[in-house]
């Protein structure tokens, strides 16, 4: 952007991180509306704050409420959520938080954004992976009913795509695993990430 040059602040993310005695990046959870993702992510958070670790934790209800209040659900529009999510985790692993966001992020091309946003190495993608009939089925919101009556369109999984990942960090098999599961499985893949 023209005319504007960064300060060059003196205290850094590195020394942030040192302060909290722990490592900061972006753990993005990506599945099909009601498969779980927020659920995993809530129960990841937990252990972190148990052992310590600063967290936050972004989803549609805290930045579609807010944020991004004026974004729909056309191709354009998750866009520019997700791409606003990236701009504020960038900000908070600046910041020195474990960020954890949980959104359906659909578009294969949208979540590589993310990582050049946030750096690659800095981005640990978890695919949950519940199949439409099972998140159909559990329908928590009601929303599946009403997309399915043609009173909701572009909805994902119905008639709106969702781009599976093909080389997730982790893939959750909702079907099989635990909660409890889930949460070691994904532990165990940011552990490297933690230390410092
Ligand atoms: S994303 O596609 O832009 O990543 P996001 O995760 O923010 O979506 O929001 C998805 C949530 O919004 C769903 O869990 C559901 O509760 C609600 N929702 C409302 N309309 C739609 C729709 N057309 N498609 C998907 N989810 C929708």
């Amino acid at each position: 952007m023209k005319h504007i040059v960064p300060h060059d602040f003196s205290v850094k993310k590195e020394q942030r991180n040192r302060l909290n005695g722990h490592g900061s990046f972006l753990i993005w959870f990506t599945g099909l509306s009601g498969s779980g993702k927020s659920t995993i992510a809530n129960a990841v958070e937990a252990q972190l704050l148990e052992r310590g670790i600063h967290t936050y934790t972004l989803d549609g209800d805290n930045v579609r409420k807010g944020l991004n209040t004026n974004l729909s659900f056309t191709p354009e529009d998750r866009t520019e959520n997700i791409r606003r999510i990236a701009e504020v985790s960038h900000l908070m692993i600046d910041a020195g938080l474990v960020v954890l966001a949980a959104f359906v992020s659909p578009y294969a091309k949208d979540r590589e954004a993310i990582q050049k946003i946030v750096g690659y190495t800095n981005y640990i993608e978890v695919f949950v992976n519940t199949p439409l009939e099972e998140c159909e089925r559990r329908d928590v919101k009601g929303l599946y009913a009403k997309a399915r009556a043609g009173e909701i369109k572009n909805f994902t999984g119905i008639d709106a795509p969702y781009e599976a990942p093909v080389a997730p960090h982790v893939q959750i098999d909702t079907m099989k695993v635990t909660v409890a599961n889930a949460v070691e499985q994904i532990l165990k893949a940011i552990e490297s990430k933690l230390n410092i």
